[in-house]
């Protein structure tokens, strides 16, 4: 039987071989949970932030900028984007069509998806988009950008402190871009956690599907979880 070291190992083979990423500036639109949290472990990993904010002159992204370090700094929306190589839309999940038009050209970027398009309904959630996901509207809105689907299914505390849980946290990435997969998938492995490739950008409907799986049993008195799609060695 493999140990979760040696599925983690074999998780990171699959990506190149190489469980480190190269240093990106990274635009993270949205100073909310997953903007801070994920701005704060990408800075520590060596990646240059930039956070799109509508009000990047206020003192609560102010202090984030300085809580974040390795020279980040914040610029409205389209600004942040317009520096960055990777772009990640940490923002309210039914904002995402309009915020990426509202970008200007994403071209040759790379764009993580980690929304959860989803809404209340007679106190469960339930999915807020039919037949599509946020990663093909994005697509749609940004089509010579490489969207990912990531970060989805974790909580903002996991991506900030993952060795505080009892053990791995997969990411499922899904996207039409193979080589912009791949890019998303050593942040992923630098961060400490562990990517799964679960195909194309349609498949995204499945990853957003996760998420209410999980949200539906933690708002209930049932056991809570995390996910681990443990990888089979084949
Ligand atoms: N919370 C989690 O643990 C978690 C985990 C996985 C995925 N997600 C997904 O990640 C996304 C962000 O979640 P979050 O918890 O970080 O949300 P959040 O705390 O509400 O933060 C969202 C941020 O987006 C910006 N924003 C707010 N309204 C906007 C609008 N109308 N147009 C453009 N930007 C707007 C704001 O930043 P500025 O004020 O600086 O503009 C805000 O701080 C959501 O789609 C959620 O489904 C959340």
């Amino acid at each position: 039987m493999p140990t979760p070291k040696r599925l983690l190992l074999l998780s990171a083979l699959l990506f190149s071989c190489l469980p480190t990423a190269k240093a990106h500036t990274i635009a993270m639109i949205g100073t909310g949970d997953v903007g801070s949290a994920l701005g704060v472990a990408l800075a520590r990993e060596g990646h240059t932030v930039v956070y799109g904010s509508r009000n990047p002159d206020r003192d609560k992204v102010r202090e984030l900028v300085a809580r974040t370090g390795n020279n980040a700094s914040a610029a409205s929306q389209s600004d942040a984007a317009a520096q960055a190589d990777i772009v990640i839309l940490a923002i309210p999940p039914l904002v995402v069509e309009d915020t990426t038009r509202a970008l200007g050209d994403l071209t040759g970027k790379i764009v993580i998806d980690p929304t959860n398009p989803m809404r209340l309904v007679d106190g469960r959630f339930e999915r807020a988009v039919d037949d599509t996901s946020n990663t093909e509207i994005i697509q749609a809105a940004a089509p010579g950008a490489y969207v990912v689907k990531a970060f989805s299914t974790v909580t903002w505390q996991t991506m900030l402190e993952p060795d505080t849980r009892a053990g791995a946290i997969s990411v499922p990435i899904a996207g039409d871009n193979p080589a912009a997969k791949d890019t998303v998938a050593k942040l992923i492995v630098a961060l400490g956690l562990e990517p799964i490739d679960v195909g194309v950008a349609r498949d995204a409907r499945w990853v957003e599907g996760m998420l209410l799986l999980w949200i539906n049993n933690r708002f209930s008195d049932r056991q809570a979880f995390e996910f681990h799609l443990r990888p089979i060695a084949e």
